[in-house]
């Protein structure tokens, strides 16, 4: 028998994590700054057999399980909108969170993956894998490990028998089934089974092994938490990374009364001419507002913030600064890394570079660091005719 219809992924995520035991369902526990669950997704979202996805999530967590499914999912997804995405809560048991995610599948969905979405990097490849031999061969299919131990039976603290090795496993998950075998199994269902495949067996339909992934291990235990964290590393955080640039330009004022010193980065420099041009003319603060824009999305300080807006006329670095950040946080980002870079001929900045990263990190509550460049007497900045910046912005999605 083969299939070829859509691809649908149960992820069941409902369980409360009590041998974990983080005070809170295991599917939300963080995880290397992501949460378990959110890490599953990804892998779902890059499977490339994937076209449907259903989170069962525990009734009091949906909203913020949406939501992390929409981030992840919507991203990673954009490039193949014919997926599709639905979130439900789950039952007292596995098995009654499963039923209730096929329940939520679209009915076009032929082929169903079940998921833990403790599992959470089960990888992709794995995701393909079972999907390409559930439509091979129509069958049950379940991804499988050789188990290493010598495995016995045990009951009363006293041995009953050695099994043969050779002939056991350890099972993971994804596990796929042709829809309809699926539902079949689940309505047949008497009693709780440990996993999906054993109720497929128990309609008489045949289930197929795998090979499975070490990545699809389960995080059931504190031990297992510290492992996955350990595997991913530091370089998770790229997945939900987003840089900006900006760019400011002023010339200098003709006000040259005493009351018009330059600003620059959020500080005065007495015995410096002011800049021209809308609020203060502070080009290093107006450049990193335009790259944290930017790079959250929200376009840039003249659209945000407005040449009519009274506010913004007399505004300096301390104001608009922290109200970028604030915007920048309601988008869901936090600011990790602001670099800028001033072109001037005056004034130095160096001798006072440690003093602008310090303000400037302040206001935007991330480090700023700050370099500095002449551009060898061209240009409008070269000329002393006037002040450049150029910054970059490196946010995060917590
Ligand atoms: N699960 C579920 N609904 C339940 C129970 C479990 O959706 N009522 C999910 C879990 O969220 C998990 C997967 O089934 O992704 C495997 O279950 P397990 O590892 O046992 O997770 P928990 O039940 O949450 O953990 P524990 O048994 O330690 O409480
Ligand atoms: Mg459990």
């Amino acid at each position: 028998m083969v299939m070829s219809g859509p691809v649908g992924v149960v992820v069941v995520a409902a369980g409360s994590g009590t041998r974990l035991g983080a005070g809170m369902p295991k599917a939300f526990v963080p995880l290397a700054d992501w949460t378990v669950l959110d890490h599953a997704l990804v892998r779902v979202s890059e499977a490339e057999s994937v076209g449907s996805v259903v989170v069962v999530a525990p009734q009091d967590r949906l909203e913020d399980a949406e939501r992390r499914a929409r981030l992840v999912l919507d991203e990673r997804f954009a490039k193949r909108p014919a997926r599709s995405l639905a979130v439900v809560a789950g039952g007292a048991s596995r098995q009654a969170s499963v039923a209730l995610g096929i329940a939520a599948l679209p009915a076009a969905v032929e082929i169903v993956l079940v998921h833990d979405a403790a599992r959470a990097l089960a990888p992709a490849e794995l995701f393909d894998r079972v999907a390409r031999e559930v439509a091979g061969s129509g069958a049950g299919v379940i991804p499988v490990l050789p188990v290493v131990d010598t495995m016995k039976r045990v009951a009363d603290g006293l041995v009953v028998e050695t099994l043969v090795r050779d002939e056991l496993v350890a099972v993971q998950t994804p596990q796929g089934f042709p829809r309809a075998v699926l539902e079949r199994a689940y309505a047949a269902a008497a009693e709780e089974a440990t996993d999906d495949a054993a109720l497929v067996a128990a309609i008489g339909v045949p289930v197929r092994a795998v090979a499975g992934d070490e990545l699809a291990f389960k995080i059931t235990t504190a031990a297992d938490l510290d492992r996955a964290a350990r595997l991913l590393g530091p370089d998770w955080a790229a997945i939900g990374r987003r840089a900006g640039v900006g760019i400011d330009a002023h010339a200098f004022g003709t006000d040259q009364s005493s009351s018009a010193v330059l600003r620059l980065g959020g500080l005065q420099w007495p015995g410096v001419p002011a800049l021209a041009g809308h609020s203060d003319g502070d080009v290093v603060a107006h450049a990193i507002v335009d790259a944290l824009l930017s790079a959250a999305g929200l376009g840039d300080i003249g659209g945000v913030f407005g040449t009519d807006d009274p506010a913004a006329a007399g505004a300096h670095a301390d104001w608009f600064l922290p109200r970028t950040v604030e915007l920048v946080g309601a988008a869901g980002f936090r600011v990790e890394h602001v670099s800028v870079e001033v072109v001037a001929s005056t004034p130095r900045i160096g001798p006072r570079r440690a003093e602008l990263q310090e303000v400037l990190s302040s206001l935007v509550g991330a480090p700023v660091t700050v370099a500095a460049t002449t551009t060898d007497g061209l240009g409008l900045t070269g000329e002393g005719r006037g002040i450049a910046a150029v910054a970059t912005a490196l946010l995060a999605r917590p």
